[in-house]
């Protein structure tokens, strides 16, 4: 089978991850890759924040008050639950988007983005990485925003990439027979 189609089949989702680190040099290639999405009018949307072990303790923290929240309290297990979802891959970095005033050009912006991180997903996949693109909650709360000293009038946090080696093996998820989504016209 040609090998991109071959990774871009096999790929999937990976949620749980060993704790192995990634190499930096496979992280700074998944980057590179990402940048290298189409982009209509070359405006390089993207911007990327590799989140180090002090920052990523209280992005964890805030996805787990934002669950207390929600939950109205949270025990002992469903809060370890959230600190190995959101706090556990080796790598962490956060995507954001560069909001253009044109709306066009923002929806196009999102969609290199949105490019970018599946490319990067793909490079880490033929290294034998796995990742997540996580929307996680907390991806939208103040809390991150100022974290990160990010403004919310010119910039959109719009998910984080989490990479590492997988924890075990993942049950491949399905998609509808591309016979159900393809038209022909004449
Ligand atoms: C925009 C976007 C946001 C996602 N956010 C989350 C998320 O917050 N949590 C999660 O577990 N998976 C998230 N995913 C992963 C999807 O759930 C996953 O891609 C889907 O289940 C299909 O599985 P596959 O990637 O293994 O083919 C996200 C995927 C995309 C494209």
């Amino acid at each position: 089978m040609n090998p991109i189609f071959k990774t871009i089949k096999e790929r999937s989702t990976v949620h749980f991850y060993l704790d192995k680190p990634v190499p930096e040099e496979l992280v700074n290639a998944a980057l590179e890759a990402a940048i290298r999405a189409p982009n209509h009018k070359l405006t390089n949307p993207w911007r990327f924040i590799r989140i180090g072990p002090k920052t990523r303790d209280k992005i964890t923290d805030i996805a787990v008050a934002l669950k207390a929240k929600k939950l109205g309290g949270l025990s002992e297990a469903a809060e370890a639950k959230v600190r190995k979802k959101v706090g556990s891959s080796p790598v962490m970095v956060v995507v954001v988007h560069e909001l253009n005033d044109d709306p066009l050009r923002c929806k196009e912006d999102y969609a290199s983005c949105a490019c970018a991180i599946q490319n990067a997903s793909l490079l880490l996949w033929s290294e034998g990485i796995g990742s997540k693109w996580s929307t996680g909650g907390y991806s939208r709360t103040d809390a991150l925003y100022e974290l990160l000293n990010i403004d919310r009038n010119s910039q959109e946090i719009i998910g984080s990439i989490f990479m590492g080696y997988a924890e075990k093996e993942h049950v491949h998820s399905t998609r509808r027979p591309l016979a159900d989504v393809l038209s022909t016209t004449e």
